[in-house]
């Protein structure tokens, strides 16, 4: 039975690539209106995990419950049509496209011209103002959706993937891989008021960060991945950086006191 506080939970996930095994045991979920950050040292499987749940990737095996059913999620566009959009840790710009193209490669609008059916022209001038209106609503600022890509800061690139994956409705599972990695502190702030700013509206998001202070700002939950599996899930106000940190690195082993909610991933 699920836990039903909980929009999304991932249970017992592996994944193998090859002789790899990328996860051994993956565990994270989700609540309306928290953040619940994903923490782990490289190669703990965190992105391995979140790309399970967009859909980009199968499971080997293991269970994802939404909404306390358990889901087949079998490619992206199912992820995004349950509610579930990502926000990638490589940015999947292209550099040689300008703003708007980036927004909509692969799912181009068009104009429906009946006589030629198989005929489909774009519709450039659409495209164009809802990016505009996109980037505008999420309050960054893009000068000119017409430059190319190449030509913009990491600060700017990050902000056209986040109007990109943000497209179109609200959230209802928001996933965040290490968005503010390649920003400077202000731009790392744009994006972390763009998150609350979700949350505060409802959504239920996942945000794998190495800072520890916007984790500790932000998070009501925290849940730590070591070496392909999860071996703690904390409520931030019962634990300290400095144990997280403990679990991440090894230094810390477990923790089996009552703090450690991991054994709900069993209920
Ligand atoms: N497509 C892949 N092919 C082979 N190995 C992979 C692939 N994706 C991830 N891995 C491996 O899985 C492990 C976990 O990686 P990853 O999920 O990216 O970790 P994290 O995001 O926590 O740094 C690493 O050992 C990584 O090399
Ligand atoms: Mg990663």
């Amino acid at each position: 039975m699920a836990n039903s506080d909980y929009i999304l939970e991932m249970r017992h996930i592996t994944k193998s690539f090859g002789a790899v095994v990328a996860l051994s045991n993956g565990c994270v979920r989700a609540k309306s209106g928290e953040v619940n950050a994903l923490i782990g040292g490289n190669g703990a499987g965190k992105s391995t995990l979140i790309k399970i749940l967009s859909g980009y990737q199968p499971a080997d095996s293991g269970d994802i419950l939404f909404n306390g059913e358990k889901v087949e999620i079998n490619s992206t566009v199912e992820a995004q049509n349950i509610g579930i959009k990502t926000i990638y840790q490589e940015l999947a710009l292209f550099e040689k496209m300008n703003v708007y193209e980036n927004m909509y490669v692969g799912r181009e609008l068009t104009i429906d011209r009946k006589p030629i059916k198989w005929l489909k022209v774009l519709d450039l001038k659409a495209m164009k103002q809802n990016a505009l209106n996109e980037i505008k609503r999420m309050g960054f600022n893009i000068p000119n959706i017409f430059s190319k890509v190449m030509f913009m800061s990491g600060g700017q690139r990050q902000a056209i993937a986040c109007a990109k994956a943000l497209m179109g409705g609200a959230p209802s599972v928001l996933i965040m891989d290490e968005p503010t990695a390649a920003l400077g502190v202000k731009e790392a702030g744009e994006i972390i008021d763009l998150m609350k700013r979700y949350r505060d509206e409802g959504a239920a998001i996942i945000l794998i960060s190495h800072n520890m202070r916007t984790v500790f700002e932000v998070a009501s939950e925290i849940t730590v991945m070591r070496l392909g599996e999860t071996v703690a899930a904390l409520k931030k106000e019962d634990t300290t950086e400095e144990e997280v940190v403990g679990l991440m690195t090894g230094a810390i082993e477990n923790i089996t006191d009552g703090r450690n909610m991991i054994g709900e991933y069993d209920l």
